[in-house]
């Protein structure tokens, strides 16, 4: 079959950006050297040294990886490309004893059924190009701050099922602006993109304390932002909506070989993003 396989490293991310652009995906060159250097992942070459596909694999904790930015250069899709790298990473997860969990896309969920992933929940990505924001600090929500933490990676731990730690550092150091709390109840981040700013992820404990971080973050973050509200929170999405948001495109949760999904969704209002958990 055409096309070599190989890892993915730095003298890749030439190919790797122009793959996202191709897809019209967010991620800029600052988030595919985190997902690198957070996990691995391989790459298929033409002939010619074209990045026609990828895929990559992030691990959290010991349990689970993600499955991440499984990509075809669109003349090349439909040849089985992913399917293939697809089959490296869980063959690498499989090894290393690690559930794959993803989001997929409408497009990529036919792939990843076929490889007996099942569907768990949904979420939504929603786009302002402005927002209308409430004109007040919304009150007893702040910066983040060293001290913090400690209950956030808590709280984080039970959302998402694992340790995330070096992936929301990363992001608080990316849009310092963004990374605001409530104490003990929830926190947001936030991170620049190639199109768009993105707000995420976005964990609480109850969905008044979500929507008061969001609102102060709107008021701190220029537009465009984009947002992967969960499909659980119809409210927050009608109040996004209501400021200026749109929904572009759907995504759904899947894991392969495990009853569920792993942490409670119910802590999750707005997702890391798809290529992140
Ligand atoms: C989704 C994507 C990665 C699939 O890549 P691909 O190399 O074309 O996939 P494969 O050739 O391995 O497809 C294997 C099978 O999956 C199914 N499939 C793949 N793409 C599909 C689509 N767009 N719609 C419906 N089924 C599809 C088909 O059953 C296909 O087998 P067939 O071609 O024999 O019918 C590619 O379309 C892409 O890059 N899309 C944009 C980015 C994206 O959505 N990525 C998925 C992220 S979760």
């Amino acid at each position: 079959m055409e096309g070599i396989e190989h890892p993915l490293g730095e003298r890749h991310l030439a190919g790797c950006l122009a793959l996202s652009r191709a897809a019209s995906w967010n991620q800029n060159e600052a988030d595919w050297r985190l997902m690198l250097a957070l996990g691995r992942g391989w790459g298929l070459s033409l002939a010619d040294g074209t990045l026609a596909a990828t895929t990559l694999v992030l691990p959290y904790g010991g349990r689970f990886a993600w499955v991440s930015m499984v990509l075809v250069l669109p003349e090349h899709r439909r040849m089985g490309y992913a399917s293939r790298l697809l089959r490296v990473a869980l063959d690498d997860l499989e090894s290393g004893g690690l559930t794959p969990v993803l989001d997929a896309t409408p497009a990529g969920r036919e792939v990843y059924r076929r490889e007996g992933f099942a569907e768990q929940w949904s979420f939504s990505r929603l786009a302002a190009k402005s927002v209308s924001t409430p004109p007040l600090t919304v009150q007893g929500v702040r910066a983040l701050g060293e001290g913090d933490w400690g209950w956030m990676l808590e709280l984080d731990g039970m959302a998402f099922g694992a340790s995330r730690e070096r992936l929301l550092r990363a992001l608080a150091r990316r849009m310092p602006e963004a990374a605001l709390v409530r104490e003990a109840g929830g926190f947001i981040l936030g991170r620049d993109g190639g199109d768009a700013r993105q707000l995420g992820p976005l964990v609480a404990r109850d969905a008044g304390t979500a929507k008061a971080l969001l609102a102060q973050a709107l008021r701190l973050v220029e537009p465009p932002i984009y947002v992967d509200v969960v499909d659980h929170a119809p409210a927050l999405r009608e109040w996004l909506e209501a400021r200026g948001f749109v929904f572009q495109r759907p995504f759904t949760r899947m894991v392969r070989g495990a009853a569920r999904a792993p942490g409670d969704e119910r802590y999750v209002f707005l997702v890391a993003g798809p290529e992140l958990g």
